[in-house]
């Protein structure tokens, strides 16, 4: 009977071409070419009228075994290809747990916090208190309540970074009149919030960053580092001073480097004096890191003028006070004999990670 006959042929084609089928589009085919509107069963399903009454039940019943025959080979070899590309993801994927790990890499603190750490450590132990202060002040915290004349030359745009004031009637002028706001120059204006904040005794040290428009050099950064200490309270005198500020040197750079207190002008201080330490380097003999003179300057001290006092709401006839500022990049040159100060922003970690 030839339609038998066919459907045999169809039936052991599809099941030839599934069986080889490598993918989802080559099996589709298959269906397509079979099942589909013009396949090849549809094809004698629909010239099922042409036959006659006996031989139609046959033929139709043999049609649908071949119909259920192709799609369950259909969904057997989908499931042979999808368990086929699993394992081939789940073997691309393998972890070879034999392999020696990475070591995680283990940041240092950065010397500058180390440094900065360690003083906090030196003044916590003499009873001063650590406190933070703003970095964008108003001229008057960061000049005029310390006492710098309405002409000090610090208070120049070449000197301080002024931050635009939106509401000012000219933001295009390129003076200070611009704008009240400025990144501080220094951390000296928290010795202000701190008088304004409290009643003396006033121990507290402030480290934090300032800012000026230097370019970077071997001896300045235009951001870098500074510990404001004020010390106010009753019958304090410059030999205070001195202790304090020579049991700091002494703590942090060790016994056997020398201090000298050189005469200076802040306009905050009166009298005032910078402090500098014997040279690491050649001892104090004079060389090329202290440009010959045997020292290097580290921080500016002195007894805190009366008239910043008073500013502030502290009555300069009952309260005494001195203060200092410490350059923390400096400390960490002096101590280290750095060369250049950049080196301490450059993040070069062959550099970092030796402390
Ligand atoms: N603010 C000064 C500067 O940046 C450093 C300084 C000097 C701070 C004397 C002080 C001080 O508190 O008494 O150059």
């Amino acid at each position: 009977m030839g339609v038998m006959e066919d459907l045999k042929a169809i039936s052991e084609e599809a099941q030839s071409k599934v069986a080889t089928a490598d993918s989802l589009a080559a099996l589709d085919a298959v269906r397509v070419a079979v099942l589909g509107k013009k396949g090849s069963l549809t094809r004698i399903l629909r010239s099922m009228g042409s036959l006659s009454p006996e031989e139609r039940p046959l033929v139709g019943k043999r049609a649908n075994e071949v119909r259920s025959a192709v799609e369950a080979a259909i969904d057997g070899r989908k499931t042979q290809l999808a368990d086929a590309e699993l394992q081939r993801r789940i073997s691309a994927d393998a972890v070879d747990v034999t392999m020696p790990g990475r070591a995680p890499h283990v940041g240092t603190q950065h010397l500058i916090s180390q440094i900065v750490e360690e003083m906090e450590q030196v003044f916590c132990g003499m009873g001063y208190d650590v406190i933070d202060g703003p970095y964008v002040e108003t001229t008057y915290y960061n000049f005029d309540a310390l006492n710098a004349p309405a002409d000090h030359p610090s208070r120049s745009p070449r000197d301080t970074f002024y931050v635009a004031d939106p509401t000012h009637p000219d933001p295009e002028r390129e003076d200070r009149a611009v704008s009240d706001l400025l990144l501080r120059t220094q951390t000296s204006p928290v010795q202000v919030h701190a008088m304004e904040a409290g009643k003396p005794p006033i121990y507290m040290i402030s480290p934090g960053r300032v800012f000026r428009p230097d370019t970077a050099d071997a001896n300045h950064l235009p951001q870098f580092t500074q510990i404001e200490g004020l010390a106010i309270d009753e019958g304090l005198t410059f030999g205070d001073l001195k202790g304090t500020l020579d049991h700091f040197t002494r703590a942090i750079f060790g016994k056997d480097r020398a201090t000298r207190y050189r005469p200076h002008f802040f306009p905050f201080t009166e009298p005032s004096a910078e402090v500098d330490v014997s040279c690491g380097v050649c001892g104090g003999e004079g060389c090329r890191f202290c440009k010959g003179t045997g020292w290097l300057e580290i921080l500016g001290c002195g007894m805190v003028d009366p008239n910043v006092l008073e500013m502030s709401g502290i009555d300069p006839e009952r309260y005494s006070g001195f203060a200092f500022g410490i350059g923390a990049e400096r400390v960490a040159a002096l101590r280290y004999d750095l060369p250049d100060l950049r080196m301490l922003m450059a993040g070069d970690m062959r550099f970092l990670a030796q402390f």
